[in-house]
């Protein structure tokens, strides 16, 4: 039985070359490795598109920190994915600037548009929507974020072209 367990469990991959380039990179702006984790995390993020348990175990091995530290890291922040996500994430702000200016018709909106509801992923695999808090935009509210992208003062038809251009690209 306990054979069981231990072969089901999640085990470290091996980080990529790129990614411990890059994470070494990171670790000459931070005096501790703690505070690399969460910048690693991104790093992973970037190449594989979410962070399996596999490769948080990964980072965790090589920056030599508690595997529960660090899923407490990527649990606080939820730019962090850590279920597979669609190629463009829709990131929805629903915070009270947002919230006043009408972000739940604009969800409504795009779940009537993608079919999809939070934390789905339409089935191409284009798009994935998430709720967030405040962006730091509030003066241009609605506003939502895709990829690394800020797109303020949202309507309907801004955010159908928005994805318009996302489906175009493919
Ligand atoms: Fe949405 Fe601040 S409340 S950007």
């Amino acid at each position: 039985m306990s054979n069981l367990i231990a072969s089901t469990a999640p085990k470290a991959r091996k980080l990529t070359p790129e990614e411990i380039h890059d994470i070494e990179h990171e670790k000459t702006h931070y005096p501790y490795a703690q505070a690399v984790g969460l910048e690693a995390l991104k790093i992973v993020q970037k190449y594989q598109g979410w962070v399996s348990d596999e490769s948080l175990l990964a980072v965790a091995d090589y920056l030599e920190l508690p595997p529960d530290e660090l899923e407490g890291v990527a649990t606080f922040f939820n730019m962090i994915f850590r279920r597979p996500v669609g190629k463009n994430v829709i990131l929805l702000c629903d915070s009270v600037a947002c919230w006043m200016l009408g972000c739940d018709g604009l969800k409504a909106h795009i779940t009537k548009r993608l079919g999809i509801e939070y934390g789905q992923t339409t089935a191409d695999n284009l798009f994935t929507l998430i709720p967030v808090p405040c962006l730091g935009a509030c003066d241009k509210a609605p506003v939502m974020m895709i990829g690394n992208d800020t797109h303020r003062n949202l309507t309907p038809a801004t955010i159908d072209a928005l994805i318009d251009a996302c489906q175009a690209r493919g």
